[in-house]
C-alpha cells in the first residue's frame, strides 16, 4: 500500500535544528519527533508527520518496532531521500522490542526494523525496556515478563556491540535502566552508549541521574518531554500532576505567547537535553522546533521551572508482570 504525503507549507521553513556532539564525535539534533502514536493515530498519519517534519528541519525521527508504525514511517524516509534529503543528514533511532531479547533474536530484531523502515544502518538502536517478555501475551496469572537480570542483558547488549561492528547501527542507545542498573551495566559495556532514553518533563526532572550520565559522557533523551498528556487511560493515576495545567508553565507560557507544551521542550534544551516531543500536528511541531531556536527562557523563568519538579512518573511501566510481582516501583527500584 503506498501513500500520498502531503508537504507541510509553511513561511517559516525550512529550519535548522542545533546539535549536540555525541562521545563518538557523531552528531545529534538537539530535538526529535517522536513516533508512538498513543493508540489515537494511524502508521499513516505518524508517517505524513515525519515526512512534514523532515521537509519542515526536523533530522532525527525516533522509531521503534513496538510502536507498530515503522513499514508507513519508511516510506515517508524513503520518499524524502528520493526528494533530495539524504541519508546522512537524518538521524533515525529504533528500538528492539521486550520480545526480542534473546542473543539469536537481538539481530533479526534489529534487521526487521532496519529492513520496515527501509534503512542500511541506524544512526542508534536502544534496548527498549530492560527486562524480557513472553511473546504469547495471554499468559496466565498475568505474568507477561521476566524481572531484570544483569546477565541477561549484557547478553542482550553485546550482540548490539556486535551490531556496531558490523556497522548495522553506529551508536548504540538504553532505555527505562534505573541509575542502580546503570552503575553495573557501565562496568561491563565493552563500547558505551551515546545515549539514554528516559522520561523527563518539568513534573519528572531526574536531575542526579541526568547528571550521572552527562558525568559519563552519555546523552540524556528526554521522553515523554511534555508528559505525555494524551496518554491511554490506563497509564494515568490519581495524583498525576500535568504540566499543561501547571500555574507556572502556563504564566510563563503566557508571558512567551506560546503554548505551555513549547515551554517544556524549552526548558529541555536549555538544560542540555534531548526532546522527543510527538504530534502529529504541523502546528505543534513546527512550534516545537521553533521553540528551540528563539526566545529563550531567562535564568529565573527556569530556576522557577526547577521548581515544579515533584517526583511525578507517569510511564511507569504498570503493564510489566512477573512471578512475585508486588507493584510497578519494582522496575525502578523504589521499593
Ligand atoms: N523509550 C521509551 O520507553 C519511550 C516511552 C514513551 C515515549 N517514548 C518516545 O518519546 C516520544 C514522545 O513521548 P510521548 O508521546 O509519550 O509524549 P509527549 O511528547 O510528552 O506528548 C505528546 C503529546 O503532546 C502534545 N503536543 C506536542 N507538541 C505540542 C505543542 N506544540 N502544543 C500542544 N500540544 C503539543 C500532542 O497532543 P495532541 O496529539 O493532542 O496534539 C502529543 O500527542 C514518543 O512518541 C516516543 O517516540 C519512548
Amino acid at each position: 500500500m503506498s501513500q500520498t504525503f502531503l508537504k507541510t507549507k509553511s513561511l517559516e521553513g525550512p529550519l535548522t535544528a542545533p546539535r549536540y556532539r555525541l562521545y563518538t564525535g557523531k552528531t545529534i539534533p538537539k530535538i526529535g519527533l517522536g513516533t508512538y502514536p498513543n493508540g489515537k493515530y494511524s502508521g499513516w498519519d505518524v508517517a505524513n508527520a515525519v515526512y512534514g517534519a523532515v521537509h519542515f528541519g526536523y533530522r532525527l525521527i525516533d522509531c521503534a518496532f513496538g510502536y507498530g508504525d515503522e513499514p508507513e514511517i519508511g516510506q515517508a524516509l524513503e520518499r524524502l531521500q528520493r526528494e533530495g534529503i539524504s541519508r546522512e543528514e537524518l538521524f533515525i533511532t529504533s528500538k528492539l522490542i521486550n520480545t526480542m531479547h534473546e542473543k539469536e533474536k537481538v539481530l533479526p530484531g534489529l534487521k526487521k526494523s532496519m529492513r520496515d523502515l527501509r534503512m542500511d544502518y541506524l544512526d542508534g538502536y536502544y534496548i527498549h525496556w530492560p527486562f524480557r517478555q513472553f511473546e504469547d501475551q495471554d499468559v496466565k496469572d498475568d505474568v507477561n515478563c521476566k524481572p531484570y537480570c544483569h546477565e541477561e542483558y549484557m547478553e542482550t547488549y553485546h550482540e548490539l556491540e556486535k551490531a556496531v561492528q558490523e556497522g548495522l547501527i553506529l551508536q548504540i542507545g538504553t532505555s527505562n535502566l534505573s541509575q542502580k542498573k546503570y552503575e553495573k551495566f557501565l562496568e561491563d559495556a565493552s563500547i558505551k552508549p551515546a545515549f539514554n532514553q528516559m522520561e523527563i518533563h518539568p513534573c519528572f526532572a531526574q536531575r542526579d541521574f541526568v547528571r550521572y550520565l552527562k558525568g559519563h559522557g552519555i546523552l540524556p533523551v528526554a521522553y515523554s518531554p511534555i508528559g505525555a498528556p494524551i496518554r491511554p487511560k490506563q497509564y494515568v493515576f490519581d495524583g498525576d500532576v500535568s504540566e499543561l495545567q501547571h500555574p507556572i508553565i502556563v504564566e510563563i507560557a503566557r508571558k512567551h505567547g506560546v503554548h505551555p507544551a513549547v515551554i517544556c521542550i524549552k526548558w529541555s534544551v536549555q538544560n542540555g537535553l534531548l526532546p522527543i516531543p510527538f504530534t502529529v500536528e504541523p502546528n505543534e511541531y513546527i512550534a516545537n522546533l521553533k521553540g528551540i531556536l528563539e526566545d529563550p527562557l531567562t535564568a529565573e523563568e527556569m530556576e522557577k521551572i526547577s521548581g515544579v519538579d515533584c517526583g511525578c512518573r507517569i510511564q511507569r511501566g504498570n503493564d510489566y508482570h512477573w512471578e512475585g510481582h508486588r507493584s510497578w516501583k519494582e522496575v525502578w527500584e523504589e521499593v
